[in-house]
């Protein structure tokens, strides 16, 4: 079973905690980077600390829950390595791992149900990368991550 990396910030933390129930229930590795509160947090905070747990091979996919998923997307996104997608059905999900070998779902528990949640991830957990053409096009992804990496490293 896969290691997952789990985030949400006050917005998704209910919907977060049932998510890792679900995952626990079917043998999945969770890594909880909270939040574990209802109090008002910052989603970068919690997309970075997923991320992170990913790029360093702690997990090999992660979930983040906001209001809405987009935050947590956005934030994820910035980090070099990461393919986050907000995703609000099923279909979506799929082709983001089929065709964009996405690493990070985003949910946004404000405009997505629960029931519709974990179809969404149950989903996105059974694709696979498709590759072929779409392994070009994820490569490219990737030369634009060593591109930032580059403009963001220390000049001497
Ligand atoms: C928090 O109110 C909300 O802005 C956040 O959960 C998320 O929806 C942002 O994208």
């Amino acid at each position: 079973m896969t290691a997952i990396a789990l985030g949400a910030d006050h917005a998704g933390l209910p919907l977060k905690e049932d998510l890792k129930a679900w995952l626990i229930e079917r043998g999945h590795e969770v890594v909880d980077c909270g939040t574990q509160s209802s109090e008002s947090v910052d989603y970068p905070d919690y997309a970075a600390a997923v991320a992170g747990a990913v790029t360093a091979g702690k997990a090999e996919r992660g979930i983040l829950v906001c209001g809405t998923g987009i935050g947590m997307a956005i934030a994820a996104n910035k980090v070099p390595g990461i393919r986050a997608a907000a995703c609000t059905d099923a279909y979506t999900a799929r082709l983001s791992r089929e065709h964009n070998d996405t690493n990070v779902l985003a949910l946004g528990a404000r405009v997505t149900a629960r029931e519709a949640a974990l179809e969404i991830l149950a989903t996105w957990l059974g694709a696979e990368f498709a590759g072929g053409r779409h392994a070009r096009r994820v490569e490219k992804l990737a030369a634009l991550d060593r591109r930032k990496e580059q403009s963001d490293a220390p000049t001497r």
